[in-house]
């Protein structure tokens, strides 16, 4: 079996996590861009990081989606609920991406691979502010949207800005805007520069970057060379408890300087 290095901080780790502003960065052998088996260490990680950090007892834990975060989830076990009791919630409710990687299914399956419980939550993307703030009357939503700002923990991943505005489906106006400001990175819906300055935000129900600050566990995956330039802009924002997840492509070329 792979063995999680959790316990085993390099110095370039150190190095990693002191430049990004963040408690702690783990990194994998390889290329995420290159090598698919990468992805799998990466979930092996995961695993060994949420069961050292995650209390006994009840835990709420905040799901995103993407592509990443639906490679890693077979390698949760479900160790993880050994004396604890887990539920998974939808950090958002993408409808409108491909099915396999929204959120509500990471979850789903994360569920099923930690042997945890979880909650759906099915809304459109896109929508008015109008619109979204009605839907957040909605008793069954309401529920899932408490669980998701009194979560223990959030898992997610961290997009190339340009990826995700096709993947999304923005607009032309939005996305010659964010091409203009020179967007970097996409997370949680909010699109950042180089500098972590927010460019623009899409308008949706669930996790906001604010509330990411009182939750006590936050865990980033994101791995591969192509993703080095979003995850060094992302964390001019991220709050100092996130553990970083990456792979050598993506730690040396931000080591390195890009
Ligand atoms: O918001 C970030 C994205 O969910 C990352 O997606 O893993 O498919 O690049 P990805």
């Amino acid at each position: 079996p792979i063995i999680a290095k959790l316990f085993d901080e390099s110095q370039t780790e150190l190095r990693l996590a002191e430049k990004l502003g963040i408690n702690r960065a783990i990194i994998v052998p390889g290329n995420a861009d290159l090598q698919d088996h990468v992805f799998g260490l990466l979930g092996t990680e995961l695993n060994a990081a949420l069961d050292l950090l995650l209390p006994l007892g009840q835990n709420t834990i905040t799901v995103l989606g993407g592509k990443t975060m639906a490679e890693i989830v077979p390698n949760l076990s479900s160790n993880l609920s050994h004396h604890r009791q887990l539920m998974f919630v939808p950090g958002r409710g993408a409808l409108g991406e491909s099915v396999e990687i929204q959120s509500n299914t990471v979850c789903q399956v994360m569920a099923h691979y930690s042997n945890g419980k979880y909650r759906a939550l099915y809304l459109p993307e896109n929508v008015s502010p109008e619109v979204l703030r009605s839907l957040t009357q909605d008793p069954s939503i309401g529920e899932v949207l408490d669980y998701i700002s009194n979560s223990d923990a959030v898992i997610h991943g961290i997009g190339a800005a340009d990826v995700m505005a096709q993947r999304r489906d923005l607009d032309l106006t939005v996305k010659s805007q964010l091409r203009q400001q020179d967007a970097v990175v996409e997370c949680f819906g909010y699109f950042f520069n180089r500098s972590g300055q927010v460019i623009y935000k899409i308008p949706r129900i669930g996790l906001q970057l604010e509330d990411l600050f009182k939750i006590p566990h936050v865990f980033a995956v994101a791995a591969g060379t192509k993703k080095a330039a979003a995850i060094k802009a992302y964390m001019h924002n991220a709050p100092k408890q996130t553990w970083l997840i990456t792979d050598e492509g993506a730690a040396n070329s931000i080591l390195n300087g890009i």
